[in-house]
Formats: C-alpha cells, sequence, structure tokens
C-alpha cells in the first residue's frame, strides 16, 4: 500500500497567514500540521509515500522532512501547480502508484485513533479491492459529505452538504482506494468550481458497489485545522492531551522509532544532528528511556 500526503491548496481560509507559509507547515501546538498526516500514515503501517504540494511550499516541506531515511520511511515530493482538486492527486501520482493500491491522507487533517489503530492498519494492509471512505459520527452533517451505509458497510450514498442527511457520519480526509484509481481519476470531469472532486472519484466506486465505509468508533479524534478556529482547536487539543500525559501526539520520530522503522541507534544520530531542545529532551528522556 502506497501513500499520497495532500499538501497543497490555497488555504484561503486561513488568509494572511499562508500567504507567508503552505497551511501544512503552520504550527499545530508544538510542530507543524504536516507531521499530524505524516505520522498517521506511518502508524497505518504505510512507508512509501509521495507528498504533493504547490510549486512555492514543495521545496519548503522537503527541505524540512527530506527523503525519509532519517525516519525508516521513502518520501518523495511532487508538485501539483495549481489546486485543481483532490482528486488530481491520482493523476499527478500516476508513476508513483504504479501497480499499487493507495491511501490518500489530507494535509490538514488530525487524526488520534486510540485503540482502533491497529484494525484500520490491517484492513489496509490486507488484500484490497475497491474503495474505502472512514465516516466521523457528527452532530451537524449538513457541513460535510454523508455517508450512508449499511450492516455490511456497503456504501449506499454519499452526498455534498445534503439539506436532508441519510446518516450522522461524515467523510473525512483518508480514502483507500485499489489500483483502478488512476483510471478513474485521469477520466473525471472538473466539476462547476473546476475541480476533480473526490466525491465524484468515490461516487465512481458506488456505481460499481465496490465502495466501504469504516465507521470511526466513539471517542476518537478527527480535527481539520482549515480554518483559524479550528487550527487554534486542535492546537488546543494536542496541548491538553500532551500536558495530560506528558507523551506527544504525531511525533514523527517517535512513531518511526515505536514502528521499528529505524532503531535506538538511528534515534540518537537523529538527536544529536538536532539543537538541544524540549523536542530532543522528550525523545531522549520519554521515548529512548521509557518506550512502552
Ligand atoms: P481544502 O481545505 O478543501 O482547500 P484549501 O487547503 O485550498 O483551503 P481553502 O478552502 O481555505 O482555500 O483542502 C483540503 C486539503 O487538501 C488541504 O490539505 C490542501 C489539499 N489540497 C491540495 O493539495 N490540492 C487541491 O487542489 C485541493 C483542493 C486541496
Amino acid at each position: 500500500m502506497k501513500g499520497i500526503l495532500l499538501a497543497g491548496g490555497s488555504g484561503s481560509r486561513l488568509y494572511p497567514l499562508t500567504t507567508i507559509t503552505s497551511k501544512q507547515l503552520l504550527p499545530v501546538y508544538d510542530k507543524p500540521l504536516i507531521c499530524y498526516p505524516l505520522s498517521t500514515l506511518m502508524m497505518l503501517g504505510i512507508t512509501d509515500i509521495l507528498i504533493i504540494s504547490t510549486p512555492k511550499d514543495t521545496p519548503v516541506i522537503e527541505d524540512y522532512l527530506g527523503d525519509g531515511a532519517d525516519l525508516g520511511i521513502t518520501l518523495s515530493y511532487t508538485v501539483q501547480d495549481e489546486p485543481k482538486g483532490i482528486a488530481e492527486a491520482f493523476v499527478i501520482g500516476d508513476e508513483f502508484i504504479g501497480d499499487d493500491p493507495v491511501t490518500l491522507i489530507l494535509g490538514d487533517n488530525i487524526f488520534n485513533f486510540g485503540p482502533q489503530i491497529q484494525s484500520i492498519a490491517n484492513t489496509l494492509q490486507s488484500d484490497f479491492d475497491g474503495a474505502l471512505i472512514f465516516g466521523y459520527y457528527v452532530t451537524d452533517p449538513q457541513r460535510f459529505g454523508v455517508i450512508e451505509y449499511d450492516e455490511s458497510y456497503d456504501v449506499l450514498s454519499l452526498e455534498e452538504k445534503p439539506k436532508q442527511p441519510k446518516s450522522n457520519y461524515a467523510a473525512v480526509g483518508l480514502y483507500a482506494y485499489d489500483n483502478t484509481v488512476v483510471e478513474y481519476a485521469k477520466n473525471l470531469k472538473p466539476s462547476a468550481r473546476g475541480e476533480l472532486e473526490i466525491t465524484d472519484l468515490n461516487l465512481k466506486y458506488l456505481e460499481k458497489t465496490a465502495l466501504k465505509a469504516l465507521p470511526f468508533k466513539r471517542g476518537i479524534a478527527w480535527l481539520d485545522a482549515g480554518t483559524p478556529h479550528s487550527l487554534l482547536a486542535a492546537a488546543n487539543y494536542v496541548e491538553m492531551i500532551e500536558r495530560m500525559q506528558g507523551l506527544k501526539l504525531c511525533c514523527p520520530e517517535e512513531v518511526a522509532y515505536r514502528m521499528g522503522y529505524i532503531s535506538v541507534n538511528d534515534l540518537k544520530q537523529k538527536i544529536k544532528n538536532i539543537k538541544d531542545c524540549d523536542y530532543t529532551e522528550y525523545l531522549e528522556n520519554h521515548v529512548i528511556h521509557q518506550k512502552g
């Protein structure tokens, strides 16, 4: 299973912050936003990852994350010239995807799966056929893409911002597809707003009765950091959990070590390359000395 982290877009709702830097490099408490979706892919067992961003931001992101070798993963980069839609990721990512299935995560989505992570990882790593979207129970489904599914988790309908939602499950920024996604994406027509829409892509799978839903369990966190309010809410969430537990959420170096992608010596080397700070102190004292 390959991974795509889509980290471009125009970030207009975060103007003027996004005139200075990419949304995905803005801080969410103690680390750049991109660390959260990157760590999520890594925790799902996905280690071959393509990062897609804008012509301006791609070199900056690459400068920060590099080729992924120090995290024991492979990172590659491709530019999306203009924000022409989420589904364009599969057109741009064609060569990278090759003959594999692929998971897409949006660069401004933060997840805290808790214990459900293992079963999600197992699903993604099993023989993968069709498409899988993820549903998050919300009180205000009218604001989202709404998933209606049956007892076998087959999707019955998927509607964008419906006036009369058929369920409370909102589609989140995580999607997994078999290899036909590339062909489907290439045949999509731009919507009225000129974008290749991820919903249209999912509807192609729905037409073939090949679209499944995986609903998240109670207590799981899903945050979209796309507005000033939600960016602050995400930072407050991360700060609260990290302060209560003294453990970080989505720290890529820690994830790499705990997932076994790097050894203790690799991590020590990484720490040596960073100037002493709270982050290195955390990696040293809470990760290396108290691995649990
Ligand atoms: P959105 O939040 O839908 O769009 P945006 O980031 O351009 O922000 P705004 O609506 O405020 O202008 O995008 C969701 C994620 O997908 C985000 O991480 C950016 C990414 N994205 C791309 O990389 N390319 C695209 O063409 C689009 C539409 C989004």
